[in-house]
């Protein structure tokens, strides 16, 4: 098991831990917590926790299915009410284990009940895993757009046990190997020549593999919430490479569109911008689409230019008329720039 920590505050340390088959040590990481505390454990009833071990039996459960919808006011609200009734005090342990949707509802819930309880994430997609399960955001959504309300409030404890990616399906997997081609592209040189040369054991689910994989990009993950806690100094934008045209296009798709398969037509896309901006080498970018081609995501055509100006227009990080635009500039590093909606439309029509 590989032990990392994110501690971008006194307050605020997470303890996390990676590894293959890692029921024992998640209920003994809780234990640990701190004896005789009440645990919660918020559960996508979608994985076989029982199975996996993760669930101790003098745990309480709720379970609640993972999904976009998830993510609501209304489900918010039946998990505090649950918590309420059981007349929890401030030592309940909230334990989440299911998807990003699940963490970030989870998350909420435990920043909130009894104005904080700590939570325990057990992130069991692979997205979660290297992505939304570190940095401590939490999250719901509104009819009004995705993400709008939420808090930060980081995990005591984050244990990503990759076997739970068995039963994940393969679209799902695929989706997290988009965040990690980001995280490669956009910040680990050597993480993307270890997505390059592993294809074929990567999409099976290798779960030697699948645990490298996460490892590297937790620890670049962490670099940057580490430097940028609260997303106020920029570097932390740098993690949305490729999801200013996948948040678009997830949004244009009804959210039918799964994440990654966005963020990836998103990072062909910031590629032919930092090309067209002499950011990019068209050498280096030609290896990057490459890459993506090799996990399944071909350059797919896009919708008109309106409708995704319009979604740009409307994106929570514009400043002045420009957007906060991720240009790649190098496998292993990018940044951010101000750029106007009408440039990127231009890319749209050009490429
Ligand atoms: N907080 C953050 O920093 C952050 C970062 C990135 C993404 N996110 C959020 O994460 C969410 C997406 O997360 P996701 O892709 O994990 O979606 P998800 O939670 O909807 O899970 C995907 C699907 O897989 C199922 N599932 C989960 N684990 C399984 C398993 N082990 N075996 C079989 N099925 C399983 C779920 O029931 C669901 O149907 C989005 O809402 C996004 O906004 C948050
Ligand atoms: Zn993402």
């Amino acid at each position: 098991m590989i032990r990392l920590r994110c501690a971008p505050g006194p307050e605020a340390t997470t303890e996390v831990w990676i590894g293959a088959r890692l029921g024992a040590e998640l209920r003994r990481g809780v234990e640990q917590l701190g004896a005789g505390r009440p645990v919660v454990a918020l559960v996508d009833p979608a994985v076989p926790a029982t199975d996996h071990g993760l669930i101790a039996p003098d745990w309480r459960r709720i379970e609640l299915a993972g999904g976009e919808a998830t993510k609501s006011f209304t489900t918010l609200e039946s998990v505090l009410r649950q918590l309420a009734a059981w007349h929890l005090d401030r030592r309940t342990v909230l334990v989440v284990i299911g998807g990003g949707t699940l963490g970030d509802l989870g998350g909420l819930a435990a920043s909130l009940f009894l104005r904080g309880v700590d939570s325990v994430q057990v992130p069991t997609t692979l997205l979660a895993m290297l992505d939304s399960s570190v940095g401590g955001k939490t999250a719901l959504n509104l009819p009004e757009g995705k993400n709008l309300v939420g808090t930060f409030w980081p995990p005591r404890l984050m244990v990503a046990d990759v076997a739970l990616c068995s039963t994940l399906p393969t679209e799902h997997l695929r989706s997290g190997l988009a965040e990690a081609i980001k995280m490669g592209l956009g910040f680990d040189p050597r993480l993307f020549a270890l997505l390059e040369r592993e294809p074929a054991r990567i999409l099976a689910g290798d779960p030697l593999l699948l645990e490298e994989v996460v490892t590297m990009a937790v620890r670049d993950k962490i670099a940057v919430v580490e430097a940028d806690p609260l997303e106020t100094r920029g570097q932390r934008r740098c993690l949305n490479l490729g999801h200013t045209l996948g948040h678009a296009l997830e949004a244009h798709s009804g959210y039918t569109l799964l994440h990654g398969h966005a963020v990836a037509q998103g990072l062909h896309f910031a590629l032919e911008v930092g090309v067209a901006r002499g950011a990019m080498a068209m050498d280096e970018a030609a290896r990057a689409h490459r890459l993506l081609e090799a996990y399944g995501f071909a350059r797919a055509p896009l919708p008109g230019p309106e409708p995704l100006l319009e979604y740009f227009s409307r994106d929570k990080k514009m400043q002045d008329g420009a957007l906060q635009f991720v240009v790649p500039t190098g496998i292993g590093s990018c940044e951010s720039a101000a750029i106007r909606p009408a440039e990127l439309t231009k890319q749209l029509v050009a490429g």
